[in-house]
């Protein structure tokens, strides 16, 4: 290769090193400036002309979902020098779970601003996304889909099980679970100490269905991962074999303009709504879609994921709905096991980042083979998709609720609402003696939407009133405008919409009421007067919560409601971008 000189194409050329310089009035220098300063990190001209890969590096040491991203980022590197591209890692924000207050959906559209933002201000031809825990990937996504260039998704993988006490473990289904029977007095403070040893027994994200998982198996349906790329565990070769074919993949994809517009169709969206369904996903998937689909100028339309959900069955068999864990899915064959299955279902023609079609993909990974974790359509683990939409006068704009993790007694309840004010209400008074509550009641939670919490936090899987779990109580109907962990189980409708801090009916319930949920029917009702709920709301007229200054400021200004995906409304396309989404 000839070694060019610092001011060669500086003009003409808007790739690799001579993207998006930066401005000094005189294009020519601002490139010969740029080399003159990578080069003193030892870089040749010679790499300096190849295409450049950006790769967002996630891992920080507050979250151990990431904890394998060195090894990560060094096979993308390999796989980007194989196929004759320039590697740049980048940081961006990471976000953990249990590392971030007030809830980790409050930092996702800031962690989406980054990612767009260097991606945009750094020059690359294409950018892989390393992200792992709950918030990281639609964050990562959303960013690149209002960025625009060529993306590929690479997930950290899921973290293996621990065993406590001859039984298997995983984060966080058995978080919960042990910590309910501590909560009822079933086990003690030694035995509880020794299970949390156990849940998280490597780095990697949670092991089951959970949020992480569902937007690992989303990303791959929506066709922004290597084929294969949702299901290895974070600590196997796999998981670093993918690594290197997606830096691979990156380099292919800026040589072919094959921009994230191409990827992220209607028809990907369709087929990640379906994927959701059939593997009984975390609910926050639907919020995540919503707003990814919101940056290429598509909504998510509830109405039709629900007519959906009527035909498409649950049939992958993992926690919290069914019995195994990531890693056995993984062995089962992963998503192509799973797509198979849903073949009939799929939108085929939709492109992935590999230049294939969904479809020629499946044709790819060849025939299936014996396996117990993906079950065949005809004998699913549950006859429906696993959420469906609820409307009603309690939910105007919406709710949901995940069926396949309810309690089919429960499905159809009418109840006398209890109602807390807000958690710290929650928090005074759920485990008094004192609480006035039965275990045929509505547990009713407010101020736990977008803007009430804020950040919508994952508080609405309500735990059962102490005096009652001790009755051996292991669930009830609880509403709220939260969301709730995708690890969490029960008969929890969540995301009513629009929420109370803002003024929607929920904020006008009381100890009392009457509430019925009708799963069948889709509904959720308040069964008080409409002159009555107008009354209430005349007498005790709700002031929407504000802030004074920095992020929060522009967060309670301008994030939408949980049906727009609680994204910033100034995030959103403002039109369908002309790549074929629209
Ligand atoms: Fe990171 Fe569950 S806490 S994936």
């Amino acid at each position: 290769m000839s070694k060019p000189t610092p001011q060669s194409g500086a003009a003409d050329e808007a790739s690799g090193m001579r993207k998006g310089l930066t401005s000094y009035g005189d294009a020519d220098f601002s490139l010969f400036l740029r080399k003159a300063f990578i080069k003193g990190a030892g870089y040749t001209d010679a790499a300096l002309d190849r295409p450049v890969v950006g790769i967002a590096n996630t891992g920080s040491a507050y979250n151990p979902c990431h904890g394998n991203a060195p090894q990560l980022v060094e096979a993308v590197k390999r796989g980007v020098m194989l196929a004759g591209g320039l590697p740049m890692d980048f940081p961006t924000i990471s976000v953990h779970e249990s590392f971030a207050a007030p809830t980790s959906m409050y930092l996702r559209n800031l962690m989406s601003m980054d990612t767009e933002e260097m991606i945009r201000a750094q020059p690359m031809d294409a950018v892989v996304l390393i992200g792992g825990c709950d918030k990281t990937v639609p964050a990562q996504l959303m960013g690149a889909a209002s960025a625009g260039i060529p993306a590929i998704q690479l997930v950290t993988g899921a973290m293996l099980t621990g065993s406590h006490r001859g039984e298997r473990v995983g984060a966080c289904t058995d978080c919960r679970r042990y910590w309910a029977r501590y909560r009822a007095g079933e086990i003690d403070a030694d035995e509880s100490a020794e299970v949390n040893d156990q849940l998280v027994a490597s780095v990697g994200t949670c092991s089951v269905m959970g949020t992480a998982s569902t937007m690992a198996c989303i990303a791959e349906a929506l066709g922004m991962t290597m084929p294969g790329g949702a299901s290895p565990p974070a600590v196997t070769a796999d998981r670093i074999r993918i690594a290197e074919e997606t830096g691979a993949q990156a380099v292919r994809m800026a040589r072919d303009g094959l921009v994230i517009g191409k990827v992220l169709t209607p028809a990907a969206f369709e087929n990640a709504m379906r994927v959701l369904l059939a593997i009984g996903g975390s609910t926050n998937g639907i919020v995540h879609l919503a707003a990814i689909a919101g940056r290429m100028g598509l909504d998510i339309d509830l109405d039709a994921l629900d007519r959906m959900g009527r035909e498409t069955p649950v049939l992958l068999d993992l926690k919290p709905s069914g019995r195994h864990y990531m890693e056995d899915f993984h062995r089962a064959g992963g998503m192509a096991t799973l797509l198979r299955e849903l073949k009939p279902l799929l939108r085929l023609d939709a492109m992935t980042v590999t230049g294939r079609t969904l479809g020629e993909e499946i044709e790819r990974a060849g025939p299936g083979f014996a396996q117990d974790v993906v079950r065949p359509a005809s004998r699913p683990i549950y006859p429906q998709g696993g959420i469906a939409v609820l409307r009603g006068n309690l939910a105007p704009g919406g709710a949901i609720i995940k069926q396949s993790a309810a309690d089919a007694a429960l499905m159809e309840h009418e109840g006398r609402a209890v109602v807390f004010e807000s958690i710290e209400d929650l928090a005074l008074r759920i485990d008094s003696d004192e609480l006035d509550v039965t275990r045929g009641d509505v547990l009713v939670l407010k101020n736990i939407g977008p803007k009430g919490a804020p950040g919508m936090p994952e508080a609405g899987y309500i735990p059962i009133p102490r005096k009652l779990a001790r009755a051996g109580v292991k669930d009830m109907v609880r509403i709220s405008d939260g969301r709730m962990s995708g690890t969490a189980f029960g008969t929890v409708v969540l995301h009513v919409t629009p929420e109370s801090a803002i003024g929607g009916p929920l904020a006008h319930v009381r100890n009392g009421d009457r509430i019925r949920l009708s799963v069948a029917k889709r509904e959720l009702s308040l069964l008080v007067a409409d002159d009555e709920l107008a009354r209430r709301a005349n007498a005790s007229p709700v002031v929407e919560p504000t802030a004074e200054r920095g992020y929060r400021k522009i967060f309670l200004q301008a994030v939408m409601q949980a049906d727009k995906g609680m994204d910033f409304d100034f995030l959103r396309a403002t039109k369908k971008p002309s790549t074929g989404a629209g």
